[in-house]
């Protein structure tokens, strides 16, 4: 049994699909968690579901990604609302695909910032709490693409590739602090991003996926939850992958 009572864990894009069932685990555990999406309404419908759910305290505040301003007010309000973060799961991704011989330079210049500048904001953010408190768990999501490669994907791979060498960077300057830095990889998950694609290509992809179905939401969010407690105190710098066997 995981136990994560005391701890306030912060994940990012938890609207909907892997991060909302992943506020949901960590709430579970006992922890408190600060649900975030672009709209404090429907941030404000999650953390009211998750609380009666789960009896965990829960805290809603807007943060998009794509905004520096926005993500230090966001930062700025968690930090009077509750004090800092213990766990940051840098949940919210964004993808806008393209052949590369068409891929326009704001389609390019968007996925990198919402995917990896406001990583880098966020956390740099979030960490001030984690070093005072001499102790924290990052954990990127990032995906499966980063290893593969994946056609019209150009911009979106190269963000979550990103996120790994992010991930084994930081690892290694936070290791004497008590603070783990780790990411998970996704395969092909049941959720919005994926919901919409053509047919064919989710066919093409399930053809690939030994285990023979598409991942859920709690597939990833299991191995969140533990790398967020301490029966993964000793594992930084690494990447779980989580993809029925696709890679
Ligand atoms: N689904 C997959 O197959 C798969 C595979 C590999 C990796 N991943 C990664 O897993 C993470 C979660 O994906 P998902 O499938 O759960 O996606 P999703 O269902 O589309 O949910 C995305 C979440 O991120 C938030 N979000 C989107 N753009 C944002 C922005 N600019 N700023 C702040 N929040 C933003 C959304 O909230 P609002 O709309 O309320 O703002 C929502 O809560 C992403 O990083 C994704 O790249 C997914």
């Amino acid at each position: 049994m995981i136990h994560l009572s005391g701890k306030t864990a912060l994940v990012t894009g938890s609207t909907r699909g892997i991060g909302k069932a992943t506020a949901l685990r960590l709430a579970e555990a006992g922890a408190t968690v600060i649900i975030t999406g672009r709209n404090e309404d429907r941030a404000r419908e999650v953390a009211k579901d998750i609380k009666t759910r789960t009896g965990s305290d829960t805290f809603a505040v807007e943060l998009d990604l794509g905004s520096r301003e926005s993500i230090e007010t966001a930062m700025e309000r968690i930090s009077e609302a509750v004090g800092g973060v213990d766990i940051l799961v840098n949940n919210a991704g964004a993808n806008r695909d393209a052949l590369f011989l068409r891929m326009k330079y704001e389609d390019w210049e968007e996925i990198i910032r919402v995917n990896l500048t406001g990583t880098f904001l966020v956390t740099q953010l979030a960490l001030k709490g984690m070093l005072r408190k001499k102790w924290g768990r990052i954990i990127n999501v990032s995906s499966v693409v980063a290893f593969i490669g994946n056609v019209g994907q150009a911009n979106y791979s190269t963000a979550k590739a990103g996120l790994v060498g992010f991930t084994k960077t930081l690892a290694k300057e936070l290791a004497t602090r008590n603070i783990t830095v780790n990411a998970v990889a996704p395969g092909f998950i049941e959720t919005d991003m994926t919901e919409n694609l053509p047919e064919e290509i989710k066919a093409g992809f399930l053809s690939q996926i030994p285990m023979n179905r598409f991942g859920k939401p709690e597939d990833v969010a299991n191995v969140v939850l533990f790398l967020a407690s301490d029966l993964s105190e000793y594992i930084t710098g690494e990447v779980i992958h989580v993809n029925g066997g696709l890679f």
